[in-house]
């Protein structure tokens, strides 16, 4: 690992959705000059007004009957966050750009590629995306060295985990920068290749797979296969319970993607009863359906 990197300062973000306001928060509240860049002024309005919120959280535990250092700490992580609208602008004087953009190839190449005509040489792109290989995406830029991987987890102020991903051209200097900024915005870092899932995603979603294709041929009903893993293998959510949380829309669109790329990997063959449910809108908690029932907010 080469000790030459430089410490990343100013961050831009592009996306300020789930995830792009989750890493915005965690990265200005370590102390990093950030932007964040998103499509319109609504939205970016909206994720400002979320970050706060999410702040207010954070406040709450860290400051207990203190409202005034809740509120000072409040201004100055906010002090550290600007929100705009133009990627190009954004990205001049970034050390480091994190793209939590729509999880689509075409869309991101286009991004990055219009980025990397702007950024400076020394700027290093990152992508949180968690099912499109790095290298494809890297692949819109002429810093094939200066490309990784940082992926998050959702939501970031909670989740302790960053992935840092490498390709083959990834160099050393990047690759121990991104591991740094991993490390400085309070999370634990794991290494891994530029393969499908990572780490958490590769094991998450065959397991999760597996516990359909079991239910699907008859074998146990989710509520008891949910049962079975909380008190017998000590997760704290079941299979189940876990599908509908992330979304089975969102399952169903990394197993595609895996189906596509490796359609004789048994781990990643598809299931009918998952197809079913997300053709008929039952997509989990946020559809107020899935394998379980939600109460509608
Ligand atoms: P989201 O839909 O909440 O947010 C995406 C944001 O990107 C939206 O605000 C959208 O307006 C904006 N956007 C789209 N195209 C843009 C462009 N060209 N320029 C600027 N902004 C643009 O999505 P989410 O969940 O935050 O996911 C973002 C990325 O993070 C995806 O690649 C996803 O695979 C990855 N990811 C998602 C996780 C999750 O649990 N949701 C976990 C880890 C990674």
């Amino acid at each position: 690992m080469s000790s030459s990197a430089q410490p990343i300062k100013t961050v831009t973000i592009i996306g300020s959705g789930l995830m792009g306001s989750g890493i915005a928060q965690v990265a200005a509240a370590s102390g990093h000059k950030v932007t964040v860049v998103d499509q319109s002024q609504e939205i970016i309005d909206k994720a400002s007004a979320s970050i706060q919120k999410s702040l207010g959280r954070v406040v709450k535990k860290k400051f207990p009957d203190d409202s005034k250092a809740q509120q000072t700490y409040i201004a100055d992580v906010m002090s550290h966050l600007s929100l705009q609208t133009d990627a190009v602008a954004a990205v001049k004087s970034a050390d480091l750009v994190i793209e939590a953009i729509v999880e689509n190839l075409d869309v991101k190449k286009i991004l990055f590629s219009s980025l990397d005509k702007e950024a400076p040489s020394h700027t290093i792109f990152a992508s949180n995306t968690s099912s499109i290989p790095i290298k494809d995406i890297a692949s819109s830029t002429s810093r094939l060295d200066r490309f990784g991987g940082l992926h998050f987890f959702n939501p970031v102020p909670v989740m302790k985990l960053v992935e840092v991903i490498r390709t083959p051209e990834t160099s050393d200097e990047t690759f121990s920068a991104l591991e740094s900024f991993g490390k400085a915005v309070g999370k634990t870092t794991v290494q891994c290749k530029d393969t499908p899932g990572f780490i958490v995603n590769r094991l998450l979603v065959p397991y999760m797979m597996e516990a359909i294709r079991l239910v699907e041929r008859g074998e146990a009903t989710p509520r008891d296969v949910d049962t079975a893993m909380k008190l017998g293998a000590g997760y704290p959510m079941g299979p189940f319970e876990l599908s509908d949380y992330v979304g089975l829309d969102t399952t169903k669109f990394i197993i595609d993607g895996w189906t596509e790329r490796e359609p004789n990997n048994p781990l990643f063959s598809q299931s009918e009863l998952l197809n079913k449910l997300v053709a008929e809108g039952k997509l989990g908690v946020k559809s107020g359906e899935g394998f379980y029932p939600y109460n509608k907010k």
